[in-house]
């Protein structure tokens, strides 16, 4: 799979990985960063989403639209787009842009808006991608568990590097009868749940 990634898409990752590093350097202001996953991460989540059952592949915090780069290289590979769901204006814009330049437009659908509005409404969910705000981590997991496949997954960064604040969605997560779930060492940390 990673061997079908464009020049073009490898051109706009390694763009907004130089951003994002120096946006860390620079101090730049929490929302202005991109904060985006590692490319590690990135392989991670592209090799996890080619392997699940039929149904939708959606992310719930696009920022510049680095890591649906990676997604929509399963994406392609099974014949499915990517939902990607949006808060902010300013970085709905850099995704485009992503989108545009990676040449991945139409296997993308970029939703404007806070994803817990439109969770509810997404049934048959093959595999989530969950890197938001902190604070909607809990809501997103409990929306989305129920609308998971069998054999679905839901996997959901900083599950190490702010796992104090995660905490109560983690044990959630961990003792969850419906799904097995783990914490894997990649990046920032990576939950990972499977619907029973
Ligand atoms: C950590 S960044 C995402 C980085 C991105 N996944 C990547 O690796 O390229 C988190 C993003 O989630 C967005 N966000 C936060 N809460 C959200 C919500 N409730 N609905 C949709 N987007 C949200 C933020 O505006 C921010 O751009």
């Amino acid at each position: 799979m990673f061997h079908t990634i464009s020049q073009p898409m490898r051109d706009r990752m390694n763009d907004l990985e130089a951003k994002d590093s120096q946006d860390r350097i620079d101090g730049t202001p929490r929302l202005q960063r991109l904060r985006q996953i590692t490319h590690d991460t990135g392989k991670f989540i592209a090799l996890l989403a080619a392997t699940v059952p039929p149904g939708h592949i959606i992310e719930i915090g696009t920022s510049a639209g680095y890591s649906t780069m990676w997604l929509t290289l399963a994406g392609r590979e099974t014949g499915r787009t990517v939902t990607t769901f949006e808060l902010l204006e300013e970085k709905v814009k850099l995704a485009q842009e992503t989108f545009q330049r990676a040449e991945v437009e139409p296997l993308v659908e970029l939703i404007v808006g806070d994803a817990r509005d439109y969770l509810p409404t997404y049934k048959d969910i093959a595999f989530c991608f969950l890197d938001a705000e902190k604070d909607v981590y809990h809501a997103c997991y409990e929306a989305v568990v129920p609308n998971l496949v069998k054999g679905g997954l839901l996997v959901a960064d900083n599950a190490i590097n702010h796992q104090e604040v995660l905490k109560p969605m983690l044990n959630r997560a961990l003792e969850d009868d419906r799904v097995d779930a783990l914490i894997v060492p990649i990046g920032n940390g990576q939950l990972m749940c499977r619907k029973r």
